[in-house]
Order: structure tokens, then sequence, then C-alpha cells
């Protein structure tokens, strides 16, 4: 069993090593931690996520700002900004650990907009690792992973993690986007099986693409894809789990057909986060419990990541 919960947090500085645009409002932001941080951020796991302070970050130039954003982005940025991570490259010699940490952001209002002036060299302060994350048992045969949206990122770390330390589990991925335009943060591979994600393939992950518009994979959500593929095999529910992240209708999707197959399922939830560490109490998800009632717990702190059967999802 990995170790889920890391305690130990801190407000560390970062160095900016690239900060790429991908396509449209899509960016890879590639930091270097110091020293104190890299010992923490060393044992990461994918789903946790570190919380950024853009407070002194200068907007770019009014040319690079999306028109939509104009107005928003003029917003002066007081709270730090949560993120996941894509990727964590841990490396040590004589000297000791080093860790490059790796963000796939969207460009959505003030403190994004601002990000995307940042450059190599830029110092930043990020607060972390934060959060619980995904839950990887010994023994683990297979991973059905299910990502839709700005979920791509922790889902692509865990595909990346699963393949190193898990190299006897079977890996799929399944991703999901309106139309081919929204596929955050993938290149499509057209090739004669069909569309795939560059990023999975270098890992060596099969992927399936859904896409609202059927512009590319699957025509329809990504969960009736992952649902035909289920149904054309016979999974072990005892060594198999689904992971997913995405919007909350996915994951409420996600959970369904999970339960439908008696598969486990963890789903990493997003919430509006101001603190990230269980202070402002304003990241709460409705969590079942044993009797008819329901508690409160805190994404930032108890999750994001939760067990998919005890969240009450909005439809419940
Ligand atoms: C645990 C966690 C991990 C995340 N990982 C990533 C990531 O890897 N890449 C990425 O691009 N983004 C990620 N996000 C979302 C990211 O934090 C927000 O996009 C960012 O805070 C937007 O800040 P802003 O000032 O640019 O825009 P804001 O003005 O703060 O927000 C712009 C719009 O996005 C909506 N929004 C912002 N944050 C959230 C949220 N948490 N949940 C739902 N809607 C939201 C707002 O309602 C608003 O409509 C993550 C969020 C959480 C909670
Ligand atoms: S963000 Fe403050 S308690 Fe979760």
């Amino acid at each position: 069993m990995n170790k889920t919960e890391i305690s130990k947090k801190g407000i560390f500085e970062a160095c900016v090593l690239s900060n790429q645009k991908i396509r449209q409002c899509y960016y890879r932001l590639d930091l270097q931690l110091d020293a104190k941080g890299s010992d923490l951020f060393s044992s990461v796991i994918p789903g946790q996520f570190l919380e950024l302070d853009l407070s002194g970050v200068s907007l770019p130039d009014a040319s690079d700002i999306p028109d939509h954003l104009k107005d928003s982005s003029q917003r002066p940025v007081l709270l730090r900004r949560p993120f996941s991570f894509s990727d964590v490259i841990v490396t040590q010699d004589s000297k000791g650990i080093s860790v490059k940490v790796q963000i796939l952001y969207c460009v959505l209002g003030p403190a994004s907009v601002r990000m995307t002036a940042l450059k190599s060299k830029d110092k930043v302060s990020i607060l972390g690792p934060l959060g619980n994350g995904f839950t990887i048992p010994d023994g683990l045969s297979h991973a059905i992973l299910i990502a839709g949206g700005m979920g791509f990122p922790p889902v692509l770390h865990l595909a990346a993690y699963l393949k190193k330390y898990h190299p006897k589990c079977d890996v799929i991925s399944f991703v999901g986007a309106k139309s081919s335009e929204d596929l955050s943060f993938t290149t499509l591979i057209d090739n004669p099986k069909g569309f795939v994600l560059e990023e999975f393939e270098r890992i060596q992950v099969p992927s399936h693409i859904a896409t609202d518009d059927g512009s590319a994979g699957y025509q329809g959500f990504v969960t009736d894809c992952a649902r035909g593929w289920l149904e054309k095999r016979k999974i072990n529910p005892t060594s198999t789990i689904v992971f997913a992240c995405g919007p909350e209708p996915m994951l409420a999707a996600t959970a369904l057909l999970a339960e439908n197959y008696e598969l486990p399922c963890q789903v990493s939830m997003e919430r509006m986060m101001a603190c990230g560490i269980g202070l402002c109490q304003s990241c709460v998800v409705e969590i079942k419990t044993a009797s008819a009632d329901t508690k409160y717990h805190l994404c930032c702190k108890d999750g994001p990541v939760f067990n998919a059967k005890n969240v009450v999802w909005q439809a419940d």
C-alpha cells in the first residue's frame, strides 16, 4: 500500500525552468524545487497538489491576454491557486535529492493569465505537497483511468507512476472532451487503429478518446466509451480499480459505471480552494456515513481523492 497522506508540507521557492504554450489557452510549466522542497516533494503521489502564489507576478502584455479575460484578469490575485502535477521527476546524486514538477494549466482568470508571464529563471512561491493522492494497493492488476477536461494532468501523472512503480499492472486510459479542440493538453496521433494521445503513447499506456461531437474517437461521453470497453472484457473486480478526475457530472457517471461493474473507484474532486490546508472550510465535499446522515469533508485536506462510493453526488 502506498503512503497516501503526507502530513509534512511547507512553503518553498521554486525556479521556473520553462513555461510553454501547448495550444490556445493551454500551457506547460516546469519548476525546479529548492533543496528543502525537493526533500518533501520527492515522495509526492499522483492526485496530490500544490498551491502557487501568483500575487507578485505581473500581467503579460495586453496582446497576450485573451479578449474574454481582458477585464477579469485585472483583478488582484490575493489567494494562492491549486494545481495538480502532471509529472514529478526525482533525481539523486552526491549533492542530494532534486525534484522537478510539471504543471499543465488552462488560462481561465487573473491568476492563470499571470502564470503565462512566468519565464525561465523566475522564482515562484509554492505551498505543498497538499492533500491525499490516489491509493494504489500492492497486487493491483488492472487500472482503468478516466479523465475529462482539467482532470487530465493528475491522470497522466498516475499513468506514468503506475508504469514505473507497478509495472505488472495493466493500465488503460479514457480521455473525454467536448470536441478534439477541447482535448486540453493532448496531442492526437491518427494511426491505423484510430486516434490515440501522444502523452500516453510515450509511456506505453493505451488511450481511448471520446468527444461529444465525434470530431475525434468515440462520439459521446467518455464514461460510455469506457462502458463499451468494459462490456467486451472480463475484469476481476478484486484486482482492478477505476481512477478518475474531471468535472463533477463525469465523476458521478464514472462512480455509477464502476458500481455497475462492482469495481472500486477513486475520484479526484475539484473545489474552489482558498487556504489549501483545512483552515477556511471553503472546499467541502458531502460524504455518506454508516447511518442515513452525511458529513462534510474538506477537499483540500481529506481529499482531493475520495472513494467514489462515499461521495454524495448532486443528483443522488
Ligand atoms: C486540487 C485541484 C487541482 C487543480 N489542478 C489543476 C491543473 O492541474 N491544471 C489547471 O489548469 N487547473 C487546475 N485546477 C484549477 C485551478 O486551480 C484554477 O483553474 C485556477 O485556480 C484558476 O485561477 P484564476 O485566477 O486563473 O481563475 P479564477 O477567476 O479563479 O477562475 C476562473 C473560472 O474557473 C472556475 N474555477 C476556478 N477554480 C475552480 C475549481 N477549483 N473548481 C471548479 N471551478 C473552478 C471559476 O469558477 C471561474 O469561473 C485545480 C484545482 C484544484 C482544486
Ligand atoms: S481550501 Fe481552505 S479548508 Fe480547504
